[in-house]
């Protein structure tokens, strides 16, 4: 069956001004009416087509299928930009910090000074954890991976955190944003405790969110701990850069998970879940890994080669992008970050950072990765960063997710205050048996 698309303009000057006339071989004609956003491509509006036409659409991975309204992040991947609420990703890395940034994601502009004072005192404040909680890190064994330990306490949430969990109350929803926002270094600093084998350090309200957490995860009860701050101002960089990327897979996933009416503290787990994997936040863990197995310079042309080559599963990690086919600017900002780290603190993982620069430019050169537009991506220099400050490459996803987690709070907030929203529930394509009889065991 053949359908045939032909665009018409209907009307010019108002938001939806043009449209596809869709003539199906039947005869069938219909208008589809092209959406256009603020900025950006516009959109076809299919929600008619089965309707009137008999037929879904069919887009594998939605490369080219637009799943919601939204109007907290725009990426152009064309010219490589990314804004928040409008604002670039390169101001806000100059001039804000991770607190300003949660405030302008979940409320659409930057705070007043008391607003963001408020925000940042709320935030303090629910930094502990139910101690029922902690009896969970005593259960996993000693070797879990902390994003399996992460997925797993914010999904017990749900169970500790019911009272105030009324999706329809705008009150209840900012509590849940508060409490995913504070606790969430919590639970990732327990989790990297059981793994070292040390006691838990419970948050300190007397400390900023990024001082917090490292105190979290590295001070012990045995002696004072000082906070560097080169530490402390890459790792707020680095969660202003995760903050939120529109309907990337975990995003998509906490929205989808959501749009049921699911406990919202289950659906960030789902997308905690969905992070996890290494063609998402997963590829900073295995950028790392891909480097030690690299090893030397020398090797670099073999890997690369193995990367080209059809047949072999390896891909280099940290590189392309479903969306950016120019640069990802995040990549940017974190390389120049990556500079002032390893000057500031550990010079051992300088050799790390020169192999990377290496790959990169051997990549950045090689017609394979410039004519598929292969560019680095924000995995593959934020996991030296992240080594740089003695943080284990087990941890390097989680500290994606502290990140994310305000973009998965404000997306789950936009979808959920939607008039419009309905579960989500894409269609398919049947390949499997006809129809055909039941038979007997017997008979069989
Ligand atoms: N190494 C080698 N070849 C690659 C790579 C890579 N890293 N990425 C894409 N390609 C090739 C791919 O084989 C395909 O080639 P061909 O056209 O000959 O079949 C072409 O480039 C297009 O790739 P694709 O897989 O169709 O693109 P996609 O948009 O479905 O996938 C991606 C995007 C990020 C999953 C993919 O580029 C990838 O696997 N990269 C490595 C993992 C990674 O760094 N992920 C982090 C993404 S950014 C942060 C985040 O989202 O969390």
């Amino acid at each position: 069956m053949l359908l045939w698309f032909e665009y018409r303009e209907i009307q010019r000057n108002v938001m939806s001004q043009d449209a596809y006339r869709l003539i199906s071989p039947n005869g069938t004609e219909s208008e589809l009416p092209v959406r256009s956003g603020t900025t950006g491509p516009d959109v076809v509006d299919i929600a008619s087509l089965y309707k009137e036409h008999g037929a879904f659409t069919y887009d594998p991975g939605f490369v080219a299928t637009g799943s919601c309204e939204s109007d907290i992040t725009f990426i152009d991947g064309e010219k490589g930009v990314l804004m928040y609420r409008g604002y670039p990703v390169e101001q806000l890395a100059a001039h804000s910090n991770f607190m300003e940034v949660c405030w302008l994601l979940l409320n659409g502009d930057l705070p007043t000074s008391d607003e963001l004072a408020g925000f940042e005192n709320t935030i303090r404040r629910h930094t502990m954890l139910n101690e029922g909680m902690l009896n969970f890190f005593k259960g996993f064994r000693y070797d879990a991976h902390p994003m399996a330990q992460l997925s797993a306490v914010v999904g017990s949430m749900s169970a500790y955190y019911h009272a105030e969990m009324d999706a329809s109350n705008p009150k209840h929803r900012d509590i849940f944003a508060h409490r995913i926002i504070a606790k969430l270094p919590t639970i990732a600093a327990a989790a990297y405790k059981l793994n070292t084998g040390q006691p838990f350090i419970y948050p300190r309200n007397d400390l900023n969110y990024c001082d917090n957490l490292l105190q979290m995860l590295f001070a012990v009860p045995a002696e004072p701990y000082e906070i560097n701050p080169v530490a402390s101002e890459a790792l707020d960089l680095l969660f202003i850069l995760h903050a939120d990327h529109e309907q990337n897979c975990s995003t998509s996933t906490v929205r989808m998970a959501g749009s049921s009416g699911a406990n919202p503290y289950s659906a960030i787990a789902a997308g905690i879940s969905a992070l996890w994997g290494p063609a998402h936040g997963g590829a900073n863990e295995a950028v790392l890994n891909m480097l030690d197995e690299i090893g030397d310079v020398s090797q670099i042309g073999k890997f690369v080669e193995k990367a080209k080559d059809k047949d072999d599963p390896f891909r280099l990690m940290g590189f392309g992008h479903r969306v950016y086919k120019n640069f990802d600017p995040r990549a940017t900002i974190i390389r120049e970050m990556c500079h002032k780290v390893l000057d500031a603190l550990d010079k051992e993982d300088t050799p790390l950072f020169d192999l990377a620069r290496e790959l990169e430019q051997v990549a950045l050169s090689d017609d394979y990765f410039k004519e598929r537009n292969l560019y680095p991506n924000v995995d593959f220099y934020s996991g030296i960063i992240y080594k740089a400050l003695g943080i284990p490459t087990s941890m390097f996803t989680v500290m994606f997710a502290l990140g994310r987690s305000v973009g998965w709070v404000a997306h789950w907030r936009e979808m959920i205050s939607d008039p419009k929203g309905k579960i989500a529930r894409p269609r398919q394509l049947y390949t499997g048996a006809a129809a055909r009889d039941y038979a007997l065991i017997a008979d069989r």
